[in-house]
């Protein structure tokens, strides 16, 4: 299905904003169009999502069209009360009682058998659904306007980074969708963490803000997908979306590992070479490290002390390098445990699994 090309609304609403009566009237228009089957993109503490309404056939096709994805790949349904799980879930248990006390509203999607109301649509013709319930007060009033159920992948087109900016959701989904819901910067920047609790001992998915330690901590035994940090385990991921080359910088991206200054110096006399070749060169690096490098367009990440940090300006850097048409990217590693699973899950993809090894 094609999209229709329509006006595409942009409006502004502040996370702190959010008990004046005009921002009120604003989210009740926007739940609104939701209702009647339209399309709403708006902030979520992780990145922003590209909501309609879950339990219309016809939103969730739309969906699929305006990002240009493949109707195999299931949707998140985002609710904003506990209560509300008991009518698109089959049967909720007791683990999915125990992390949603634990983490929700947060960063965390649970995978549980759906019920009748969700239509396979939705779920990819799946008879599971992904639920989650985000922290962020904006998109809580939007799915409570929009009657409860708000099905929304992340707001970018298939294969690009998911949006963390209002700026590039409108990059992307300018008429294509009825409305974007400007809410500044997200605060965590990497898509949230999706465990299956239809499976014993339950599994993680998708790595994110919420890591295994902390899963593990509630649940007791919890296990990851093998296919999240390599490309090699010959097995197809779990999550359909997982399957998917995310995200393909334009240029060639290698991630490089190993001790700091071998890594210096590695990515420097490649980087040369490439210029000499007529490259334009580009490095991620961490603040610490930044002065070292010698390439065209050198551009902080974050710092080693704050993983945070990385998580939050990996996409947009990723997309700042597309805009300035870098052709070789070369990145450090990041560490592979707790949070910077989820960093380097986002990298090796992007990078499409290349990764030069200088460990001693
Ligand atoms: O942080 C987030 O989760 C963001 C915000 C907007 O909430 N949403 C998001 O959605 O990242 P999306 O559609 O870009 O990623 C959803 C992932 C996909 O990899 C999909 O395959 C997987 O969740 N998924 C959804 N339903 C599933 C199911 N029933 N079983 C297994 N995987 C599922
Ligand atoms: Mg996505």
């Amino acid at each position: 299905m094609a999209y229709n090309k329509m006006e595409t609304r942009m409006i502004t609403i502040k996370e702190e904003n959010i008990e004046e009566d005009s921002i009120e009237s604003l989210l009740q228009e926007a739940g609104e169009i939701l209702k009647r089957g339209g399309l709403v993109a708006f902030p979520t503490e992780t990145v922003y999502g590209l909501g309609g309404n879950a339990l219309n056939r016809d939103s969730s096709r739309k969906i699929y069209a305006a990002k240009g994805r493949p109707s195999d790949n299931p949707l998140i349904v985002h609710i904003c009360k506990w209560e509300d799980i008991y009518q698109i879930v089959e049967q909720v248990s007791e683990d999915a009682e125990k992390i949603a006390g634990a983490f929700w509203p947060g960063p965390l999607t649970m995978i549980l058998p759906k019920s009748q109301m969700v239509p396979y649509e939705t779920t990819g013709g799946l008879d599971t659904v992904a639920v989650r319930m985000p922290s962020h007060k904006v998109a809580q009033k939007l799915i409570a306007y929009a009657g409860g159920f708000v099905a929304a992948p992340s707001a970018n087109i298939s294969g690009k980074p998911s949006p963390t900016q209002a700026k590039y959701v409108a990059e992307d989904m300018d008429g294509r969708i009825d409305m974007i819901i400007d809410g500044g910067e997200v605060g965590i920047g990497l898509e949230s963490t999706i465990i299956d609790l239809t499976v014993s001992p339950p599994q993680i998915l998708r790595p994110g803000f919420i890591t295994q330690k902390m899963l593990s901590e509630v649940l007791g035994e919890v296990e990851t997908d093998v296919t999240i940090l390599r490309a090699d385990s010959g097995q197809v991921p779990k999550a359909p979306g997982m399957k998917y080359r995310h995200y393909a910088p334009k240029g060639e991206l290698t991630i490089v590992k190993g001790p700091r200054e071998v890594v210096v110096e590695y990515i420097n006399s490649e980087a040369k070479k490439a210029d000499l070749a007529g490259e334009k060169t580009g490095v991620i690096g961490t603040q610490e490290m930044l002065i070292n490098y010698r390439a065209q367009v050198v551009k902080s990440v974050g710092s080693r002390e704050d993983e945070l940090s990385i998580g939050k300006h990996l996409y947009t850097i990723l997309r700042e390098f597309d805009d300035e048409n870098v052709t070789k990217i070369y990145s450090e590693a990041f560490d592979t445990q707790g949070y910077g699973q989820a960093i380097m899950n986002r990298l090796l993809k992007a990078a499409g699994h290349n990764v030069v090894d200088l460990t001693i």
